[in-house]
C-alpha cells in the first residue's frame, strides 16, 4: 500500500512524517504505529491523519517548537476545510494514547485519555513551511508490520540495557558502601587515637 512520507529538515536528524492516503491507510497507522509516535488531526474537522514518526527515547511531549509548527502546518494543509480557515487548532497526542475498537469506523480512532492530547493553535497558512514540506512528499511503500517488529525489539533492546545499567550502578553502589563503612571504622579509630593523644598532651600541658 502506497503512503505518503514528508521529510521535516528544521531538526536534526531529519524527522520523517506518514500520512494515510485514505481510511484504509489511516487503519495501518493506527494498528503498526510505534508506542512514542505523535499522531495529529485538525480539532473538529475532518483532515487527514499525520503521523510523526519517533525514534526511542523521544517522548510527543516536548516537542521542538520548530516541528511543532510544521507538523500543525502540515496538518491544516491536509484538511479540505481546515486548510480555507484561519484560527484553527490542531491536536495531538502519542500513538500509544489512541484507542481503537470493533465499534468504531474504518479509520475512526479515539483516545485513551483525553488529558494527554495536546493542542496547537494555528493563526493561518504559512506558506514558506507547507511549499518546504510539499517539496519532500514523497510516495513510500512501507512495510509499517515489519518496522513495528524491529521498534519493537530496539525497545526491549534499550529496556534491558538500561535495566543493565542500573544493575551495575547498584553494584558499585553497594561496594562503595561496603569501602565507606571501612573507612568510617577506620575514621573512628583514627579519631579515638587522636582524642586519646590530645588528653595525653593535655595532661602534659597541666603537668
Ligand atoms: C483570527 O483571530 C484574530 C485574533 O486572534 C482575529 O483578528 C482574526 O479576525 C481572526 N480571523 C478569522 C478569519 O476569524
Ligand atoms: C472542538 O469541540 C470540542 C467539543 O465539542 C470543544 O470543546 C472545542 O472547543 C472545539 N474546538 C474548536 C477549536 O472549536
Ligand atoms: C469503543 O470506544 C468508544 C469510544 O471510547 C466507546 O464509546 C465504545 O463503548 C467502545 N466500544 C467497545 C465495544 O468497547
Ligand atoms: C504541493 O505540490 C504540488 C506539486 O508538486 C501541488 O500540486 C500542490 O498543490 C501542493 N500542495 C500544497 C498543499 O501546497
Ligand atoms: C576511604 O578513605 C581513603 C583515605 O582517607 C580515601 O582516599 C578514599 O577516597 C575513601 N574511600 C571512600 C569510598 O570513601
Amino acid at each position: 500500500m502506497p503512503f505518503i512520507a514528508f521529510c521535516c529538515i528544521v531538526v536534526d536528524p531529519p524527522a520523517t512524517i506518514y500520512m494515510g492516503k485514505d481510511k484504509f491507510e489511516n487503519e495501518d497507522l493506527i494498528k503498526y504505529g510505534f508506542e512514542e509516535d505523535v499522531w495529529f488531526h485538525v480539532d473538529n474537522l475532518s483532515s487527514a491523519h499525520v503521523y510523526l514518526r519517533m525514534n526511542p527515547g523521544q517522548t510527543w511531549d516536548n516537542l521542538p517548537e520548530a516541528l511543532l509548527e510544521d507538523l500543525a502546518q502540515l496538518t491544516k494543509a491536509n484538511s479540505i476545510t481546515g486548510n480555507k480557515q484561519d484560527n484553527i487548532t490542531v491536536i495531538y497526542t502519542s500513538w500509544g494514547n489512541l484507542l481503537k475498537n470493533q465499534s468504531m469506523a474504518t479509520g475512526q480512532v479515539s483516545f485513551k485519555s483525553s488529558k494527554r492530547v495536546k493542542k496547537v493553535f494555528v493563526k493561518e497558512r504559512i506558506n514558506s513551511v507547507v511549499n518546504r514540506l510539499n517539496k519532500t512528499k514523497v510516495e513510500k511503500f512501507p512495510d509499517f508490520a515489519k518496522m513495528k517488529v524491529d521498534n519493537n525489539k530496539e525497545r526491549s533492546r534499550l529496556k534491558n540495557k538500561e535495566m543493565q545499567a542500573k544493575r551495575l550502578q547498584k553494584k558499585q553502589l553497594s561496594r562503595q558502601a561496603v569501602v565507606e563503612k571501612e573507612n568510617s571504622s577506620y575514621d573512628r579509630v583514627f579519631e579515638s587515637a587522636q582524642m586519646k593523644k590530645s588528653h595525653n598532651s593535655d595532661f602534659d600541658d597541666f603537668i
